[in-house]
């Protein structure tokens, strides 16, 4: 049976959620300068909040003139009180290798340790230092002694490949990669240092390699270049005294997808960026103290960086980090380790709720899950009967569900049902977070739709903590990407409904855009990794409804004169892109297509590829002003999804 929760004291509920939201828009200032309260600074600030949406003057600095540590917030701060309680629960990729209890005071030490590693490979403040490892404690260790060093990191998730991973390095001119030997990964490996060092051949001599030991598996070794983490780390000091920092001082840089180009260096700074972090962690989860949290993301992506390490820590909180998948060894992964650490808060996404939901109820009816109190998900829209068995298959119909809409950009959760302040509707998002002003506009003329029952582009009126300050190296491109299309609003990128309540409900990209598994995906990348093949002369990629994925990748190719459309050219393809970008870029579906519907200035008319994608060919509007019209009936007669 599970357990009872209808006594349970929220920290917010219906009449608080109202009166605390109303005050965070009335008067953001007061609101925010209460809320910072919630971490330590060395050097307490007395501005609150400095922000333009201005077009030519974008700016956003929150608590600028305050200093603090965001390591010592994670860990120094909880050790008096919370010393010997458990910081991280780490579970292996398999079962059989035994679990680890991370207290505060290790935490402590090992984050001391790998700082004192860091310095000595010559690591400051304001120093990039790529992190590219396994779901291993080590990965929080890192991030936590970057910050704690007032260096600034960026995860490369373990799954993207060399290429991927090079360009990264050089994008932030990064010093220091952090790899391991290999990945494991519902029981098979990556050679994760092989694939570091064919990405550093990219880059430049001087960047140096740490390589943390979690197979003990053979790999190549650069004497210069290389340096063994395991081995460095057992003699260094297990203590390191924080630098102080501004708050405006960039705390990471998290490499993300956008409609056109390559991915952009997303930069988050440390003062507004934790205290939401830890304060949407509290409220969203209902995180109490004792609770033990798990957030099934990797590090490699925002989710993890929010919602394992950075809010989780703040609030002195216990984090369970999974470095396997839902599946391996079987399908009940996910709820026997839930059983196993008695998992309080339970945050995953649609994706793997569709997966698992595929599988069967009795891999979640063997497990116990009385520990259970609520449920999250994350990463794209859940669909009613996805929500529906998540609800009544693992919640029992007795943990609320937290949809959380929110994005890389964005710090943490913006728009989601809070337990026990809402009532919940499957698959809506239903309300702001405290302090964040959704506005929903007419994607053409940009104009407001005020009222109730309305549709169109979401976007953000005013800033909040967590939000985002500018991309890497280029001000300009963040100033273009989310403030030049609707002005004097931050753009999302997503399209939203209000319905009749004024509840939201995301109904997905209006960009270029595609949301794979829960991974976003630029359509653009996808397509420079096909045109870079050599039988390639042009592509167009879509993404269209898939069941497990949410969406899958839709290629359209053009082959150069004389090459032979085969299957064993798609496989060709498919495993290039793969190698190019990594495993979850690779297309779905490749259709080969003779000519691309283009407009007579040459411009590929996208919305009619997406129709066909969507095997929604019967409704492809106004098609004259095509260079060649009849191209169209030739991608309609060989579509690929018959769905
Ligand atoms: C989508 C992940 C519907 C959305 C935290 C957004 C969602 C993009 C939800 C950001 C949700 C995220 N419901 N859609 N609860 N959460 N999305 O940057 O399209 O990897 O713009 O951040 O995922 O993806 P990102």
């Amino acid at each position: 049976m599970p357990n009872d929760h209808s006594a349970r004291q929220y920290h917010v509920d219906a009449a608080k959620y109202q009166e605390m939201y109303a005050a965070s828009v009335a008067d953001p200032e007061a609101f925010w300068a209460e809320q910072g309260k919630r971490i330590d600074w060395i050097k307490p600030y007395s501005q609150v909040k400095d922000v333009s949406f201005a077009p030519g003057d974008i700016h956003i600095k929150w608590y600028h003139d305050g200093t603090l540590n965001v390591s010592a917030n994670c860990i120094d701060r909880h050790l008096e009180t919370r010393g010997d309680q458990t910081a991280i629960i780490w579970e292996p990729d398999d079962p059989e290798e035994p679990a680890q209890h991370i207290s505060y005071r290790e935490l402590h030490a090992n984050t001391c340790k790998m700082a004192n590693v860091l310095t000595d490979l010559g690591v400051t403040k304001g120093d990039r230092v790529v992190i590219y490892l396994p779901m291993i404690p080590e990965a929080a260790y890192a991030m936590l002694a970057c910050a704690r060093i007032g260096a600034i990191h960026s995860i490369v998730f373990a799954g993207f490949s060399p290429d991927a991973l090079g360009a990264r390095v050089n994008g932030c001119d990064a010093k220091v990669v952090i790899t391991a030997d290999e990945a494991p990964r519902g029981g098979r490996k990556t050679a994760l240092k092989s694939n570091a060092d064919a990405a550093l051949a990219q880059c430049k001599d001087s960047v140096k390699c740490l390589v943390v030991k979690r197979t003990g598996g053979e790999t190549s070794w650069n004497d210069g270049r290389d340096h063994d983490y395991t081995a460095l780390a057992k003699d260094a000091a297990d203590s390191f005294d924080p630098v102080e920092v501004g708050a405006e001082d960039p705390l990471f840089i998290l490499y993300t997808s956008g409609s056109t180009g390559q991915p952009k260096g997303v930069v988050h700074c440390s003062g507004g960026y934790l205290v939401y972090a830890a304060m949407t962690h509290e409220i969203t989860f209902d995180y109490h103290d004792g609770d033990i949290y798990w957030c099934t993301a990797d590090v490699g992506w925002v989710t993890g960086h929010s919602y394992i390490v950075y809010g989780p820590l703040a609030n002195g909180g216990t984090t369970l980090m999974f470095e396997g998948v839902p599946t391996y060894p079987d399908a009940s992964r996910f709820w026997q380790v839930c059983e196993k650490h008695k998992v309080n808060q339970f945050y995953t996404a649609p994706t793997a709720i569709r997966a698992l939901m595929g599988q069967g109820p009795e891999f979640v009816e063997k497990c116990d899950l009385s520990d259970l109190r609520l449920l999250g998900t994350v990463g794209e829209p859940i669909n009613p009967e996805a929500w529906n068995w998540y609800n009544e298959v693992v919640g029992k119909g007795n943990c609320p569900i937290v949809d959380t809409w929110w994005q890389t950009e964005t710090g943490g959760h913006m728009m989601t049902p809070l337990p026990g302040a809402h009532e919940l509707k499957p698959g809506a998002a239903q309300q702001p977070f405290f302090g964040i002003e959704p506005k929903v506009l007419d994607p053409q003329t940009g104009e407001e739709i005020t009222g109730n029952g309305v549709e169109g582009v979401l976007v953000i009126a005013d800033s909040w903590p967590g939000q985002m300050r500018t991309v890497w190296g280029d001000h300009e491109r963040f100033e273009k990407t989310y403030f030049s299309d609707y002005k004097g609003y931050y753009f999302s990128g997503d399209g939203c409904r209000r319905d009749e309540d004024g509840d939201y409900w995301i109904t997905g990209r209006v960009d270029d855009v595609i949301n794979v598994s829960g991974h976003r995906m630029g359509t653009a990348e996808v397509e420079s990794a096909l045109v870079a093949h050599p039988k390639v002369a042009e592509a167009a990629v879509v993404g269209y409804p898939h069941s497990i994925k949410g969406q899958g990748i839709y290629c359209y190719v053009t082959l150069m004169s004389g090459d032979a459309p085969t299957d064993a050219l798609r496989k060709e393809l498919r495993d290039w892109v793969r190698q190019e970008i990594g495993p979850i870029a690779s297309p779905d579906l490749i259709q080969w297509a003779p000519g691309l519907p283009k407009t007579r200035s040459g411009k590929i008319m996208r919305r009619i590829l997406r129709k066909i994608a969507e095997n929604d060919y019967g409704a492809l509007g106004d098609t004259s002003t095509l260079a060649d019209p009849s191209v169209v009936d030739d991608l309609i007669d060989n579509r690929m999804n018959r769905d």
